[in-house]
């Protein structure tokens, strides 16, 4: 979602829900203009993923899907990628999205890019909650899949989160791949942060709320957060959303709660 289409919907809503899109709204956009020129890590400056992470390995998360628009996403089927409502522009044909997978490096010569076909976004969005958007590619990508939680069975522990977005609040976006792992934040304590501004039923949080230090960022938004279920496999449960600023304490991130809208979803993509 890129900041010139908001006026419109800004215009639309209440001052409070104006401020909380048109911080989501500024965010994105800094991480179109970061994205324009990657930042490869310095030496004398750590890699902090995410904000607080390390390199993910190449064939980590294979995954894990870079959007042109300077988001995330996973792929959930060979040519659907799950991303954010808020990295999109709405439904229908689209062709100006590159989807690029198969790499931790984006600018390694071995990068699968694809471009896309359509976006269908999340019927009803409107800025707050339902935060998912599928994105077709032109061809298949040959990668796994993330599943995604169909239950709440997994809405808890701890959580792997990654993406090429900034390492600090402020930051630029990644060259390489970044992860880190950040426990489940429970909705009451996530409402102590964001009271109404959260939708505990769509939303699920997650971060060191006493210190902070670990977080999702701008750049990282749609792509998965996920954990191992039962037999080992990786699963989807949240989609990076927003938070303010990032890492800081006693404000986790937020996520789309990914086993809500999983029947939506499948549903939306079957007829993609
Ligand atoms: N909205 C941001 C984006 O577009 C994601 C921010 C996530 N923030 C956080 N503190 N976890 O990339």
């Amino acid at each position: 979602m890129h900041a010139p289409k908001k006026p419109g919907l800004l215009a639309r809503l209440s001052p409070r829900r104006t401020t909380r899109i048109l911080r989501r709204a500024l965010a994105t956009g800094a991480v179109v203009l970061a994205a324009a020129s990657l930042q490869p890590l310095t030496a004398h400056a750590a890699p902090q993923p995410v904000v607080g992470g390390t390199r993910a390995a190449q064939g980590e998360f294979p995954f894990m899907v870079r959007l042109s628009m300077g988001c995330g996403g996973a792929l959930y089927a060979k040519d659907i990628v799950l991303t954010a409502a808020h990295c999109v522009d709405g439904s229908g044909t689209d062709t100006s999205i590159t989807a690029t997978a198969g790499v931790v490096d984006l600018r390694s010569s071995s990068a699968i890019k694809v471009r896309s076909t359509k976006v269908l976004q999340a019927p009803g969005y409107d800025g707050k909650g339902r935060d998912w958007a599928l994105i077709k590619l032109a061809r298949p990508i040959d990668r796994p899949t993330l599943e995604i939680a169909a239950t709440t069975a997994y809405n808890h522990g701890d959580f792997t989160i990654a993406g090429w977005g900034a390492a600090r609040e402020g930051g630029g976006q990644q060259r390489y791949l970044l992860k880190a792992t950040v426990p489940f934040v429970d909705d009451a304590t996530c409402e102590d942060a964001y009271g109404d501004d959260l939708v505990p039923g769509e939303e699920i949080c997650a971060g060191f709320v006493e210190r902070g230090g670990v977080d999702t960022c701008q750049g990282d938004s749609g792509g998965p957060m996920f954990r191992k279920d039962d037999t080992g496999a990786y699963l989807q449960v949240g989609i990076v959303s927003w938070g303010e600023g990032c890492a800081r304490a006693g404000y986790p991130g937020v996520y789309t709660e990914v086993s809500t809208f999983a029947a939506d979803i499948a549903r939306a993509a079957s007829g993609l």
